[in-house]
């Protein structure tokens, strides 16, 4: 038997299976986040909060809105300055709750982490990935968009180990970063 297109039903198959596997896990992908939500919303319950009842800053919103026009510049802030900036912070985070006994959000951050690093390696690939297409020398134009678009201060100390796991490498941050403080 054959499809209106004159192929086998063998071959339209395999062309329709083709385009569902990578959405089936994208949604099994989307379905983790939500599990690991309701674990993070559960684990906030739990130590009578919930999430957004402490104020925080919008800075991540800032940032969003002073790179709204540039696909470049929101890859190089957001990801590989911001959520970089994470990887840097978590672990001793971590470590102050297990030495608290706190071995639940211990564990909550230790999934975020991980998280993290693939989120930063997401936004490295697709900021280097642009540059290539556009012919823009990637640490060189990383660094000029940061100078020209990220407001607060690239901090060290770095977790260099994590940072490279994402492909951030010290190249990158090195030229911008502020002076250690001693
Ligand atoms: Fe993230």
């Amino acid at each position: 038997m054959r499809d209106v297109g004159g192929r086998p039903d063998a071959a339209r198959h395999e062309e329709v299976r083709a385009v569902v596997r990578p959405r089936r896990r994208g949604v099994g992908r989307r379905l983790r986040g939500v599990r690991r939500r309701a674990g993070l919303s559960l684990g906030l319950r739990a130590l009578g909060a919930r999430y957004g009842a402490l104020p925080a800053h919008d800075g991540l919103w800032e940032a969003a809105a002073e790179t709204a026009h540039d696909l470049l510049a929101r890859l190089a802030v957001v990801p590989m300055v911001l959520e970089a900036r994470g990887l840097d912070v978590t672990p001793g985070l971590t470590a102050a709750f297990e030495r608290a006994g706190d071995a639940r959000s211990a564990a909550i951050l230790g999934r975020i982490y991980r998280d993290e690093i693939r989120h930063v390696a997401a936004g490295t690939r697709w900021f280097e990935s642009a540059c290539e297409s556009r012919g823009f020398a990637a640490v060189a134009q990383w660094q000029r968009l940061i100078r020209a678009h990220f407001k607060g201060v690239v901090k060290p100390p770095f977790n260099d180990s994590a940072r490279g796991q994402a492909g951030l490498s010290r190249e990158y941050y090195s030229g911008v970063a502020a002076p250690a403080q001693v």
